[in-house]
């Protein structure tokens, strides 16, 4: 079979952009974005996207009513197509069993169930969100008990590694494309199918194919290591503070060595992201199910350690306001968990204000691309609130930094935008009361100047 037409079950941060890039590298191929959520496939349909992330407009431009379409018309779409990806979200589940840790696979079973109800032709099933191991087996199980006659599944995986903010080039560029399937002979033509597709733009030598159970590992492997790197960071970001060596430095030399390599080694008020967290509780879970609990203690470490450095950020912002915050306007610079995206999901800003705000602060927040919607959702939450109103009374949201900063005791930067690194900071000084603080929670401004200026300066793994 060569692939004509593919669908994909979830228009979110994977699915819209990775579908995307297939749509622009692959003009032989019509690709369908589907969702059940009718505003989010209209907003894929209009001028304003429903995320943003840099290149991803000129990509939809190009494509969209050529090859790429995006539609909630599932059934014609999964009907149509040759390949199906699954790129539906897979939360941490909130109740029941495993409550907190395991992976909620209730869309991905909706959506196996969805194909399994409409397709009256041979398919391959392509698990790309983020999954438990073994979770190929759930739609294996659900798929071929519901098997019409004459229709195959083939199920494989491939997961996704782009970040947010560089998803395009990420995609575009991609230093591996992961591809598990069974070994049988079905199996493996499947996964030669799927490596057709990709290879329209990415080099052979870069496409790695492995068994499914491996593939639907080193995803969760990836995640974990990556955020092992920066919880290893962030402890030693506390021992700076308290030594005087300086973290940037000590990154430096230790990145230098080849083996340890100079990347993912920013200390931080510590990883946000819908992914980072989810997924190494989902490995935690799967540990302890495996009876392995010393594996699973080692990577809750990483989650610990950094819900203490977003805890200990947020302490040395309240003791160095003589310890208190009451009523006191605090400018939040950065929203959303990283620079160049709009997500806010598991942003440590929002720990940082919710914890400001339960201390009684004003707050007056600033984030170039977030929604102001989506700041009070965060933040009204009822997770993180039981008291959604008085929240509202207390925050501000801005279209600047210099009207949020204006009459502030403090500033605390959340994300690194780069726009917060050329701000007018004498500006800001004269602009703010007196003794002016900065708390920056990412070091990317230049502490120096600052405290010339006059400013009391804060930051992460360095004494100023
Ligand atoms: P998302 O919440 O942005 O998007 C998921 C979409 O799926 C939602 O719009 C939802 O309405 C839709 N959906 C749910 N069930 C559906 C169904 N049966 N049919 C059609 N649509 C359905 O999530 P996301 O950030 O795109 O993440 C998706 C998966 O990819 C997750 O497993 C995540 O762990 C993984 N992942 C995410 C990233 C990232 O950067 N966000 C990167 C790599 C992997
Ligand atoms: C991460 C991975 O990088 C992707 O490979 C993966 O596909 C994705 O998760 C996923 O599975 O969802 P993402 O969360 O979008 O991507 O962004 P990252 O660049 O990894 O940043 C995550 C968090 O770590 C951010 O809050 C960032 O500020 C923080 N970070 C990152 C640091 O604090 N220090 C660093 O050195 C790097």
């Amino acid at each position: 079979m060569v692939i004509q037409k593919i669908c994909c079950l979830g228009a979110g941060y994977v699915g819209g952009p990775t579908c995307s890039v297939i749509a622009l590298k692959c003009p032989d191929i019509k690709v369908t974005v589907c969702d059940k959520s009718v505003d989010r496939i209209n907003q894929w349909n209009s001028d304003k996207l429903p995320i943003y992330e840099p290149g991803l407009d000129d990509v939809v431009k190009q494509c969209r009513g050529r090859n790429l379409f995006f539609s909630t018309d599932i059934e014609t779409s999964i009907l149509e197509a040759d390949l199906i990806f699954i790129s539906v979200n897979t939360p941490t589940k909130t109740i029941g069993n495993g409550k907190g840790r395991a992976a909620d696979l209730k869309y991905i079973e909706g959506a196996a169930r969805m194909i399994a109800d409409i397709a009256t032709s041979n398919k391959i099933v392509v698990e790309k969100s983020t999954v438990p191991v073994k979770a190929a087996e759930i739609i294996m199980k659900i798929l071929r008990a519901n098997t019409k006659p004459g229709v195959e599944y083939q199920i494989l995986s491939n997961p996704e590694f782009l970040a947010e903010g560089t998803a395009i080039v990420d995609l575009v560029e991609s230093e591996r494309v992961l591809i598990g399937g069974e070994e049988t002979t079905e199996g493996q033509k499947a996964i030669q199918e799927l490596c057709w597709v990709y290879e329209h733009w990415i080099p052979a030598k870069n496409i790695l194919t492995t068994n499914t159970w491996s593939s639907e590992l080193s995803k969760l492997a990836a995640n974990a290591f990556l955020a092992q790197r920066i919880s290893s960071i962030n402890s030693l970001s506390a021992v700076c503070e308290a030594t005087g060596a300086d973290v940037s430095e000590v990154a430096r030399a230790v990145g230098r060595d080849s083996r340890i390599g100079p990347k993912f080694l920013e200390a931080s008020i510590g990883f946000g992201g819908s992914c980072f967290q989810k997924d190494i509780l989902n490995l935690i879970y799967l540990s302890e199910c495996l009876n392995l609990p010393e594996v699973a203690a080692y990577w809750q470490q990483v989650v610990s350690l950094n819900d203490y450095q977003k805890t200990r950020f947020t302490r040395k912002v309240i003791e160095s306001l003589f310890n208190t915050v009451a009523d006191k306007k605090i400018a939040i610079l950065g929203f959303s968990f990283k620079k160049n995206t709009g997500d806010t999901r598991e942003s440590p800003a929002i720990y940082v204000s919710s914890t400001l705000l339960d201390e009684g602060a004003k707050l007056h927040i600033y984030d170039p691309k977030v929604e102001y919607d989506q700041i009070f959702y965060e933040l009204t939450h009822p997770l993180v609130t039981s008291e959604p109103e008085k929240v509202k009374k207390n925050i501000q949201i801005h279209n600047s930094a210099y009207s949020a900063v204006s009459g502030a005791h403090a500033l605390v930067l959340c994300t690194e935008w780069d726009e917060f690194k050329s701000l007018d900071y004498k500006k800001i000084y004269d602009a703010m009361m007196k003794p002016a603080y900065i708390f920056d929670g990412r070091k990317i401004l230049d502490h120096e100047a600052l405290l010339n200026i006059g400013f009391h300066v804060q930051t992460i793994g360095k004494r100023l």
